[in-house]
């Protein structure tokens, strides 16, 4: 099994940005070059990184090793209906990354991703993606461990199907006010709610005025 770390910044509220259109790049604000490095030798430390397409739509990040030293991990973005935004950095900076699709995916707009550099497409999963399935393969190639950095869609189904070992939250010191703003978990996931589970803190520190606050389950490799 992948070893799944889940990294994401929590407003006090509990929300991932401060509004329901806007980038969670708006929270890197509220902290400095001491926590940005800790969190991209976190990055670096993991054979790949994922995101959901809802992140790449709305923050269009680069998911690289920038501000620490270290390989940048393999990206994976599953994106169901493989309609991604061409644009986007992570598609044209030439770095390896796969887009994870369903069988349903439009050939044209599987076309489009296939055709960037160093893009590889897999279709996996029926309607949507299997990230269970997706998993298996990765493991298969030779991923060991991945971090997964939102957003609200993946974790919850992430969190649903049990696959996460580990939960790293930046405690981002701001109330956002905004009802509608993302919450870790999706509200509305049509694959609904699920049981509670219990998590062990195994650290907590504080960088840049920020707490830092790591939950590890209990089937987390010694
Ligand atoms: N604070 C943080 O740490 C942080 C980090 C990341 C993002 N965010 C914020 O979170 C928000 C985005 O969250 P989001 O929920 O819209 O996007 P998301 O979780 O990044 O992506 C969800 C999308 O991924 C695709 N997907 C494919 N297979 C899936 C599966 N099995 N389970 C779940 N999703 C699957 C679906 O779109 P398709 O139709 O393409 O399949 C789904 O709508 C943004 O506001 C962003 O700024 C915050």
């Amino acid at each position: 099994m992948i070893e799944i770390t889940t990294l994401s910044e929590l407003t006090i509220d509990g929300k991932l940005s401060l509004g329901p259109e806007a980038s969670s790049k708006g929270l890197f604000d509220f902290y400095g070059d001491d926590l940005r490095t800790w969190f991209h030798a976190q990055r670096a430390s993991n054979d790949a990184i994922m995101v959901g397409s809802g992140t790449v739509v709305a923050d269009d990040p680069e998911l690289t090793v920038r501000h620490a030293s270290g390989p940048n991990p393999l990206r994976v973005i599953p994106s169901s209906s493989a309609k991604l935004p061409l644009d986007a950095k992570l598609l044209n900076d030439g770095l390896p990354t796969i887009v994870a699709v369903s069988r349903t995916a439009e050939h044209a707009d599987v076309a489009a991703l296939a055709a960037k550099r160093n893009v590889e497409v897999l279709a996996c999963g029926e309607r949507s993606v299997d990230l269970a399935a997706l998993m298996d393969i990765l493991e298969g190639r030779g991923v060991k461990t991945m971090i997964v950095e939102g957003g609200s869609r993946l974790l919850h189904s992430l969190h649903q199907l049990g696959l996460v070992n580990r939960i790293i939250i930046k405690h981002i010191p701001v109330i956002t006010g905004s009802t509608q703003a993302p919450s870790y978990m999706y509200p509305n996931e049509p694959g609904g709610a699920f049981d509670l589970t219990r998590w062990r803190l195994v650290d907590c520190f504080s960088k840049s005025g920020v707490a830092v606050t790591i939950y590890e389950s209990r089937t987390v490799r010694a």
